[in-house]
């Protein structure tokens, strides 16, 4: 009964800053939680607004394509996009507030600040896409500032995503609560991702080489393979059995500060990106020893 109740109440939507101080104000001295996203939303982004729905009194999220976290080849014009598919789900799952905001709020005329996360943004994804986190910091703390959030939730799906927006929180004195919530696997352990629905059905297939290397990988360290190189080379054997699968990079590493290591001892990441056709997947996961 309630949760019908709840189906029946229309998402508030803002799309400017005035717009949200509105909504905002008549949230006053309630927990807020946000989430924030690029849309095409899936069950991933979904797993972070429950939660933002179990711990929060008014849930916000946003949905932007943010332009400048996005290198000049990279897939910004093919981002998948469904508003109207969004709001079913945002709605039905009972969140209060859209942010939808046009690119000039977000970035207008004459933009010229940007925030960059030092030493952690040289590894992974940062290596090879400079100017990712950068755009990812930028945005988020923009975001942070029209929202203002006590409570945010990221998925650890982008593992390096989080820590950067854990080290802005902590190095800019935010006053605000970092969720971390686990990554979400389709039924066969695909990471669920926007970007899968960019792949053909061929290339979903062999899109499962990544979760199934990881699985590998867990299973090689239970039994007492810890030398990094040994473990790199069977994922990336497992990988390129497939055809067509160009590695970016497979990391095995401290999952704080992101170097590498040689030895699997401890709690360790293991993180890789793969490129296949169009698209650049991730995945990850942590092995304890
Ligand atoms: O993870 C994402 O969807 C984006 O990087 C984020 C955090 C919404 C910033 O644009």
């Amino acid at each position: 009964m309630v949760s019908d109740l709840k189906q029946q109440v229309l998402i508030q939507r803002a799309s400017s800053t005035g717009e949200m101080k509105r909504v905002l104000n008549s949230f006053h001295g309630t927990n807020i939680g946000f989430v924030p996203t690029m849309g095409y939303l899936h069950e991933g982004h979904m797993s972070l607004v429950e939660e933002s729905l179990r711990t929060c009194d008014h849930t916000v999220v946003s949905i932007f394509v943010n332009p400048i976290q996005f290198g000049p080849n990279e897939d910004l014009d093919v981002y998948p996009y469904d508003l109207e598919g969004d709001i079913e789900k945002l709605e039905s799952a009972g969140v209060d507030l859209l942010f939808q905001p046009h690119r000039e709020i977000i970035y207008p005329e004459g933009f010229k600040t940007y925030v960059q996360v030092d030493e952690i943004t040289d590894h992974l994804c940062g290596k090879s896409r400079p100017g990712l986190f950068k755009g990812v910091a930028t945005v988020v703390l923009k975001l942070f500032n029209i929202v203002r959030p006590q409570h945010v939730f990221f998925g650890e799906k982008d593992w390096q995503q989080l820590a950067v927006i854990e080290t802005l929180v902590r190095d800019l004195n935010l006053d605000i609560f970092v969720h971390r919530v686990p990554l979400v696997r389709e039924p066969d352990g695909l990471a669920m991702s926007s970007r899968n629905r960019n792949l053909t059905s061929k290339e979903r297939q062999k899109a499962l080489s990544l979760s199934r290397s990881l699985e590998d990988a867990k299973e090689k360290i239970s039994q007492g393979t810890t030398a990094a190189s040994q473990l790199k080379q069977s994922i990336k054997d497992r990988i390129t059995a497939e055809s067509g699968m160009q590695i970016d990079y497979i990391s095995i590493c401290d999952p704080i500060s992101l170097q590498e290591i040689e030895e699997v001892k401890g709690r360790t990441l293991i993180a890789l990106a793969v490129k296949i056709g169009s698209s650049r997947l991730i995945d990850n996961c942590i092995v304890e020893d």
